[in-house]
């Protein structure tokens, strides 16, 4: 049995799921279902604050919800999904929010839009504030948030936990792996090349490498390999056995975007004095491994001894380079009204 909601509003903050190893491809592009495995990290210190407030809708018909971004609205074709996938759960939870819409704000204390897993902190704070709203509050199990939050966006599925997350190949929803406490001196630094939003999406970009790449099969299968060694290294604790997973899951990934027809390049000129910097360290014995997303920040994880060491040649490689030092996040809070 199904009971009306009543009006409400909550406020959540995610962090982004920066992916280790990553995810690049669907198996299902309605339902939104990787085709890869992906294992991420929780970044502290980067947040995305959202407020929802649900309204009764004035008249019968389907609701209009509204989704600001920095207060911009957003074109609420990209949600629907989201929205549908809610209301269902909410229905499954025993609330009818046939007759109520969502009015949700959002803004994040780093660019969005940018490579830096904006989308994924975006819709786990979205998931949550939601769910505060219409006095759903704990009751879904967080995998159900974790899956509405991946129709969002799938990189999203692993934001609803802090520290490490796993999203398997052809999984509705992520699972924690180790909480954040498990590696007190990991530090991810995060080099802001640029700050503009990248030229074309993600979703875009890896449907087009799914079409149009010749590699996009080896991908496929070089990706659950990759996914072991990196599980072996987070299991031990070992910079020197994840980094070089961490390193080639990001290099194979853009790999099969270059050999799309057309190419997809998120690179920027910055971002490869970088990579070339973290080369060089890391011929000096020290451990530095970069990784990049959909656009052309670079973000290094190193340990917290050499934090400093690792950020002062950036610098110099990249005179200028906003830089961010990280730890492992925390999973994202509801706070009501
Ligand atoms: C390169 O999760 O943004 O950051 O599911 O289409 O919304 P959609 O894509 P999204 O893609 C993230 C891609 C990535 C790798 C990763 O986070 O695993």
């Amino acid at each position: 049995m199904t009971t009306e909601a009543v009006s409400g509003s909550a406020t959540a903050v995610a962090h982004p799921s920066l992916a280790m190893i990553k995810y690049w491809g669907k198996q299902d592009t309605t339902e939104n279902i990787p085709a890869t495995p992906s294992l991420a990290v929780t970044l502290d210190g980067l947040d995305t604050t959202t407020h929802v407030v649900l309204y009764p809708s004035e008249a019968s018909g389907s609701p209009s919800d509204i989704v600001k971004i920095d207060g911009v609205s957003q074109p609420i074709q990209r949600y629907k999904g989201f929205f549908d996938a809610f209301r269902r759960l909410a229905s499954e939870n025993g609330i009818d929010l046939t007759r109520w819409w969502f009015m949700a704000e959002s803004s994040s204390n780093f660019p969005s839009a940018a490579g830096l897993a904006s989308s994924a902190s975006g819709f786990a704070a979205l998931v949550l504030a939601c769910a505060g709203a219409s006095g759903l509050g704990d009751v879904p199990d967080t995998r159900d948030l974790s899956a509405v939050a991946r129709v969002g966006s799938a990189s999203a599925a692993r934001s609803l936990w802090g520290g490490f997350t796993q999203l398997n190949a052809g999984a509705k929803s992520a699972a924690p792996v180790k909480d954040a406490s498990w590696w007190p001196n990991l530090r991810i630094i995060v080099a802001e090349v640029e700050k503009g939003p990248k030229s074309f999406s993600s979703r875009m970009a890896m449907e087009s490498t799914r079409l149009h790449s010749p590699y996009y099969k080896a991908w496929l299968e070089d990706s659950s390999i990759l996914f072991r060694q990196a599980m072996a290294g987070l299991e031990s604790r070992d910079l020197s056995i994840l980094g070089p997973a961490i390193r080639k899951s990001y290099m194979r990934m853009f790999a099969t975007m270059f050999a799309s027809d057309p190419p997809i390049v998120y690179w920027k000129p910055g971002s490869l004095s970088l990579i070339n910097a973290c080369e060089k360290i890391r011929g000096d014995g020290i451990q530095a491994w970069e990784t990049m997303d959909a656009g052309p920040q670079v973000k290094v994880f190193c340990l917290d001894e050499n934090t400093e060491a690792i950020s002062r040649r950036l610098q110099m490689a990249l005179p200028g380079v906003n830089l961010r030092i990280c730890t492992v996040g925390g999973a994202p809070v509801l706070r009501n009204g």
